[in-house]
């Protein structure tokens, strides 16, 4: 055989073989192998025009053409073949990536606000829509303001009572977790006078307290909402307005009051509240104990020397205050007989109570 029949015959398998196989290819990286593999700069057919070479000049245009030819047929068939498999891996791709519209949707589990947090917002809510603003004041305090402004000298047998955790007991300037929201009323006063201003001013401060203290009823860490007035000729009678409007919010019924008389080193005089039973109408059940009454908070009037203690005249300025539980008020809304339930996070109370 010459070398252009060999030549021709060469031509013809590769043909055959580069068609099978681009037909064969089932992906585009696949076919644009193969690409590379018949028409590419090293491919199979620049091989064969390096044998065309060779020829004898006569024979190289006849060869050239016969070459070029199948250039042109592989290229046409690569690019059908190309066209085809986009279509193929274009339809694949729709397929993995198809969402079935019609298939139930996947419910996020709702995390439900706290229920001291919802109390706390309940409330603060209720004295915002009286008039009073909302202030807040540190947690980690001095004892100038958790006592001694407060009335509470360092003798002072109340100190005690506190059950107050020290932060640090440097010697001469102690830090303590604040054992009550009071020190917020100094805070706010000093402020008040700070900025150049006078009173009147009506403040709900609503946080976080400590006291060295654990059981059924007590915890190491719990809330507070303080709310005070201070203006000329404020009364017991202003309290007693107050306390019976946020009560009867709060418990979302007409509650009865009782102001029993008692002591606190700031307020003078004081007085414990009592909200008639919620549960038993005053008859007397085991949540009151009988009594037909439940305690909720202890209140006053602003003792003269906590207004002197910032600067404030208290012959001319007079001021009620109070101070609640927060735990014990949501306990007593919502039937809950244990105040550990608030801090161990079960999913099952606080869902329950979640809204
Ligand atoms: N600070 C008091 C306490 O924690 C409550 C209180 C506040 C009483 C304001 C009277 C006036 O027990």
């Amino acid at each position: 055989m010459s070398e252009l029949d060999l030549l021709k015959n060469r031509l013809g398998h590769l043909q055959s073989e580069a068609l099978a196989l681009f037909d064969e290819a089932d992906s585009l990286a696949a076919l644009q192998a193969l690409r590379v593999q018949y028409l590419g700069k090293k491919g199979a057919l620049t091989d064969v025009l390096k044998g065309v070479g060779k020829l004898p000049p006569a024979e190289r245009p006849v060869m050239g053409q016969h070459v070029n030819a199948l250039k042109s047929t592989l290229a046409d068939r690569l690019d059908l073949r190309e066209r085809q498999l986009t279509v193929v891996e274009k339809e694949k791709r729709v397929e993995a990536e198809r969402v079935d519209v019609t298939l139930a949707g996947r419910v996020l589990p709702r995390g439900t606000i706290h229920p001291v947090q919802q109390g706390l917002d309940e409330m603060t809510a209720i004295f915002s829509q009286m008039g009073f603003a909302i202030a807040q004041g540190p947690e980690i305090e001095d004892e100038f303001h958790n006592f001694d402004a407060l009335n509470i000298p360092q003798e002072h047998p109340a100190r005690a009572m506190h059950d107050t955790f020290f932060v640090k007991d440097e010697a001469d300037d102690p830090i303590l977790l604040r054992t009550h929201t009071s020190p917020v009323q100094i805070r706010t006063m000093e402020k008040l006078l700070a900025n150049g201003e006078e009173p009147p001013l009506a403040v709900v401060a609503p946080g976080r307290v400590y006291r060295c203290d654990y059981d059924v009823t007590h915890s190491p860490m719990f809330h507070q909402v303080e709310v005070f007035k201070v203006d000329e000729d404020v009364s017991l009678a202003h309290l007693k307005g107050v306390l019976q409007h946020f009560l009867s919010e709060y418990f979302e019924k007409d509650v009865s009051l009782r102001l029993r008389p008692h002591y606190f080193p700031f307020t003078e005089p004081s007085a414990e509240v009592d909200v008639g039973c919620v549960f038993c109408h005053g008859k007397g059940c085991r949540i009151c104990k009988g009594s037909g009454w439940l305690e909720v908070l202890g209140s006053g009037m602003i003792h003269p020397n906590v207004l002197k203690s910032v600067g404030i005249d208290s012959t001319i300025y007079s001021g009620f205050a109070f101070g609640l539980g927060v735990e014990r008020l949501v306990m007593l809304k919502h039937g809950i007989p244990d105040l550990r339930l608030f801090f161990e996070n079960d999913v099952r109370f606080l869902r329950r109570m979640g809204s």
